[in-house]
């Protein structure tokens, strides 16, 4: 298939895990186009017979570039098999509240787009000390103590599980 992989990121960790995608699909003998959703004006969706959303959630939110892109395109894709990858620390973790959270903010994200993805999947981001300015540093070792967990500001922590992602991405491009 020809495959769309289109994404926004603040620190990274989403950029990541769409080149993770693209290696993983290109490796099954897809063909796969991955930019950013801010560079994908002109782009010609048409071209596609499929494409993966990813975004991440920073303060509840999806970057509104993904969100913009979606909602432009939604005639193109709203006809072919979609998957959208809804990154953030919330999903390394099990607490019944912020999952429901989580799945509220999936909601209000495809409400956004105007169309239903094919496939929403939640996938655990990163802390990224080395990116974050002090005062983001200080917000996110508060918010990791509130869950018992003490950071060392000095060292990024990653939460990705890949293997469950390889196996979300095998299972979305077969089906159908
Ligand atoms: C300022 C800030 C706010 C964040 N807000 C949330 C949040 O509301 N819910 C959540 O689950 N994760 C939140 N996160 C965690 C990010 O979703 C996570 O770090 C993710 O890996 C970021 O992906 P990116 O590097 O592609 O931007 C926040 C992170 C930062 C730095």
């Amino acid at each position: 298939m020809r495959i769309l992989i289109t994404y926004a990121t603040t620190e990274g960790q989403t950029r990541k895990i769409c080149r993770f995608a693209a290696d993983r699909l290109a490796d099954r003998a897809h063909t796969v186009e991955l930019l950013r959703a801010a560079d994908a004006e002109g782009l010609d969706v048409g071209r596609f017979e499929a494409a993966i959303l990813a975004g991440s959630v920073h303060l509840g939110k999806v970057q509104p570039e993904l969100l913009d892109f979606a909602n432009e395109n939604g005639a193109a894709l709203s006809r072919i098999r979609t998957l959208y990858l809804q990154v953030s620390a919330a999903a390394a973790g099990k607490d019944p509240a912020e999952w429901a959270d989580l799945r509220k903010i999936a909601d209000a994200t495809e409400r956004a787009f105007g169309w239903h993805p094919t496939r929403t999947e939640h996938v655990a981001g990163a802390f990224r000390f080395s990116e974050y300015d002090f005062f983001k540093s200080m917000a996110m070792r508060w918010i990791a103590s509130q869950h018992g967990e003490k950071l060392d500001p000095h060292v990024d922590k990653e939460f990705t599980d890949w293997t469950a992602l390889a196996t979300v991405l095998d299972e979305w491009s077969a089906a159908g």
